[in-house]
């Protein structure tokens, strides 16, 4: 199969309000014009729509960080898949470490949500990612293992509407990555499971790699086999450094 046009993605967490996250999504989309990879942001749900809407004319997406699985209901602080959708997102990341780990999300709230995201038309971005425990302990290719077998969907997987996101928990927010050999352990692990769940569908899924990614080591990071993209964290916040990334990506 022929490789997958790279995704980047900017995973704004809990930063920005309106003006400058407008002013973010403004910078950004304006120097996106010549790129040949695929440019995401994902801000805050409050300031989703604005946005969206100052992205709509520009080759870069609009996604969310998360969504609740009911469709509607007595869920207060939450928002629904469809409203994901509704505010301009095309994307919406689930089961992000920090969710995992700090509110208690298990694989199969974030099936649920990944159900969700797909019945309401959205591509869903998908994370996983070892401890760091685990990871000394042996255990990183278990881990993911279990993680998608717990986290995918049985049926209606395909490489539209979903995107795997491999982030070592204890690579996020430290400016600690993985060797080259690790990144390429554990995306060529996720490929192949995914092929003994989906078949040939599996290549068509895109595998990005999140945590401390930066100008500085993306080059090298978005080189290694089976990854398709990045989930971009703090470099994301700035649009010199995010377009960089994306430079990176398309070179
Ligand atoms: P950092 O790029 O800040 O390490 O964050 C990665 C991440 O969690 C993206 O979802």
């Amino acid at each position: 199969m022929a490789a997958l046009k790279k995704l980047i993605a900017g995973n704004w967490k809990m930063n920005m309000l309106a003006s400058a996250g407008v002013g973010l999504a403004r910078d950004i989309g304006a120097n996106a014009q010549d790129l040949t990879c695929e440019l995401l942001v994902c801000p805050p749900a409050t300031i989703l729509r604005p946005v969206a809407e100052t992205l709509a004319d520009t080759a870069v997406a609009a996604g969310g960080q998360d969504c609740h699985e009911a469709e509607s209901g007595a869920f207060t602080g939450d928002v629904s898949a469809a409203m994901v959708g509704d505010a301009g997102a095309s994307h919406v990341i689930l089961g992000h470490s920090e969710r995992r780990h700090g509110l208690g999300e298990t694989d199969a709230r974030v099936r649920a949500k990944t159900l969700a995201a797909h019945a309401a038309g959205l591509i869903a971005i998908v994370c996983i990612g070892e401890t760091e425990a685990e990871r000394d302990a042996g255990q990183t290719l278990d881990v993911l293992s279990t993680q998608l077998a717990g986290s995918l969907p049985d049926t209606g997987v395909t490489g539209a509407n979903t995107v795997v996101a491999y982030e070592p928990v204890w690579a996020i927010g430290t400016g600690r990555t993985p060797t080259l050999e690790e990144v390429e352990a554990a995306h060529g692990h996720i490929r192949t499971t995914l092929e003994a769940a989906l078949g040939a569908e599996a290549g068509a899924i895109r595998l990005l790699y999140g945590g401390s990614m930066k100008p500085e080591n993306a080059e090298t990071l978005l080189a290694v086999a089976n990854v398709d993209g990045g989930l971009i964290g703090g470099a994301s916040l700035d649009a010199e450094s995010f377009l960089a990334i994306a430079a990176a990506a398309a070179s």
